[in-house]
């Protein structure tokens, strides 16, 4: 506790700024759905038993508003939102030492800003990635960027709203590609081979069953042209084929604000480079082994270790309540991410005995058991594992989007849980 106490003090006057800017922010986004003809219809939700919302929120532009994904996206077409309400660029600005705050603070707070420094620009919806792929991606978010720790978080969007949202990305970016003409599939995949590596392409892109090489970076996210390389294995899926030997030659022109350096190619090297990433036969991904829970610990485990190890370091980023860490209390506490507000503050060991809003917005208890038996906070834990694997749990997985806890750490909440969560 004692070692998150300065930073919290410092954090509450940059909240404070924030919730300012908020205000702020909020009443721009009624000034611009008037604009767009919704005179009558307020957006500050008054409570109502109707359902049914206004047709504006129902387009792709409202839609972006009500899930904010400009929180952590760049290229949305949404109003620009200020840097305390912004996940990625906050983090960014911290971990590089350009956030306006004191020194000392930014110094205590940049060993803990580990995820959500980059995010990909939405322009390449469309023109890079298919509509098609990018609505089912939105619905069913997986791990494309092995060198960026965070995953897009699995929202509780419905399939008409994703591609309501993916039609107007699209619509947007419409004009940035269509000047381009279809050169494919005019390489031979063994040139573009010899290409990708003479080049050293795989120094920032794993293909995965290419036998290219893989990229020997870890996980860490450490610059954005590395962070941002996607695992080349899943571009076939995705990728607008038309676009991309013009994307190659020049990124920029398809996708304004990519990570993907310029390299000095000719059209032909780039077909090359192009046959090979869409053609060349990959070999099946290795299985992950099925992960394993570990057997409860014996020895006493206190509140005190659970927050410093798991509650403190992830969860209550997103948990806890507007005068302690977080401005507006976090997606997880007060609602964000088109999510409502479940009023879970992970924050300190009343708040987290106080439990949750359940769907029927009744409280209750974090320790209770789900339909298997296991108790919520710890089911959470196991179903983020579950989706790294391709599967989608009955709960949503914690944390979200984020890398799930390791099996030490599960042990240790599922220990403390057993052991009837003492103080
Ligand atoms: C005003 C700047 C700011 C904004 C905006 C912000 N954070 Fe953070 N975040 C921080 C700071 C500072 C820390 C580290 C605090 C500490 O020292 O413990 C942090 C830490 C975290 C952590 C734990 C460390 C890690 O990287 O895993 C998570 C998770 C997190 N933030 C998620 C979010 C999410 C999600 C959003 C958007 C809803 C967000 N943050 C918005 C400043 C911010
Ligand atoms: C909490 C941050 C966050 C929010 C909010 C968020 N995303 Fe993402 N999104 C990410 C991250 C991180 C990735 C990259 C994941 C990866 O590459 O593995 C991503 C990837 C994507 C991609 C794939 C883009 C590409 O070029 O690979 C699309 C499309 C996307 N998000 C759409 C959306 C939409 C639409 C919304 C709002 C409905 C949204 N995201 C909200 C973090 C977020
Ligand atoms: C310095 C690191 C770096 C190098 C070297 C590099 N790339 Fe990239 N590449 C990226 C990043 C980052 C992106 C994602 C950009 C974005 O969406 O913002 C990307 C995107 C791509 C994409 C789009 C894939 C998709 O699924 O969206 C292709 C294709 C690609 N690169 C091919 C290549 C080839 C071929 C080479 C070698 C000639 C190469 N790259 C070299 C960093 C790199
Ligand atoms: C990036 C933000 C974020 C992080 C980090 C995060 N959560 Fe959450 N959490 C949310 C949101 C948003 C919801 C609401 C989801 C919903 O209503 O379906 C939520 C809901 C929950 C729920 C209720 C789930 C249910 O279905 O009733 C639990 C329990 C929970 N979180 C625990 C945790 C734990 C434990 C951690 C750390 C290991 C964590 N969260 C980290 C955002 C986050």
């Amino acid at each position: 506790m004692s070692r998150c106490s300065r930073p919290v003090g410092l954090l509450s006057v940059v909240w404070g700024a924030a919730v300012a800017l908020l205000v702020a922010c909020n009443s721009t986004r009624e000034t611009v759905s008037d604009v767009n003809g919704s005179s009558t219809a307020p957006l500050t939700p008054t409570v109502s038993a109707e359902p049914i919302a206004p047709p504006e929120e129902l387009s792709g532009r409202g839609l972006l508003d009500k899930y904010e994904c400009n929180r952590c996206h760049e290229g949305t077409y949404q109003a620009a939102l200020p840097t305390p309400k912004h996940c990625v660029r906050c983090h960014d600005e911290i971990a590089d030492g350009k956030f306006a705050a004191p020194r000392e603070a930014l110094r205590s707070w940049r060993p803990h800003v580990t995820h959500l420094r980059y995010a990909p620009s939405l322009q390449g919806v469309g023109t890079l990635v298919s509509r098609e792929w990018a609505t089912k991606y939105v619905l069913k978010p997986t791990d494309l960027r092995p060198h960026l720790a965070a995953w897009m978080p699995r929202l509780a969007i419905s399939e008409t709203e994703a591609r309501a949202i993916v039609d107007y990305l699209a619509s947007k970016n419409a004009s940035l590609a269509n000047s381009f003409d279809a050169r494919l599939p005019h390489g031979e995949v063994a040139e573009g081979r010899r290409l990708f590596q003479q080049k050293a392409c795989n120094g920032c892109h794993h293909f995965t069953g290419a036998g290219v090489g893989e990229s020997a970076l870890g996980s860490v996210e450490v610059a954005r042209e590395i962070a941002l390389a996607p695992d080349l294995r899943n571009t076939r899926a995705r990728a607008v084929r038309e676009n991309l030997v013009a994307y190659l030659l020049d990124p920029q022109k398809v996708k304004p604000g990519a990570a993907m350096p310029t390299i000095q190619l000719s059209e032909q090297e780039a077909n090359h480079l192009a046959s090979f990433i869409l053609e060349v036969p990959l070999l099946a991904e290795p299985a992950q082994p099925a992960f394993q829970r570990l057997p409860l610990l014996e020895r006493p485990i206190g509140y005190e270790e659970v927050a410093r190890r798991v509650l403190h370091k992830t969860c209550w980023h997103c948990h806890s309540q507007p005068d302690y860490a977080r401005g507006d209390g976090g997606p997880g506490n007060t609602g964000g991410f088109g999510f409502g507000p479940r009023k879970l503050d992970l924050a300190s060991y009343e708040s987290v005995s106080s439990g949750l809003l359940d769907q029927n917005g009744e409280r209750r208890s974090v320790f209770s058991a789900t339909a298997s038996g296991t108790p919520l906070l710890v089911e959470v834990m196991l179903a983020r594992h579950e989706e790294t694997r391709g599967s989608v749990a009955n709960v949503r997985g914690m944390p979200l989007g984020l890398p799930p806890l390791s099996a030490e750490e599960i042990q240790l909440v599922e220990s403390w849980v057993a052991q009837g969560h003492p103080r």
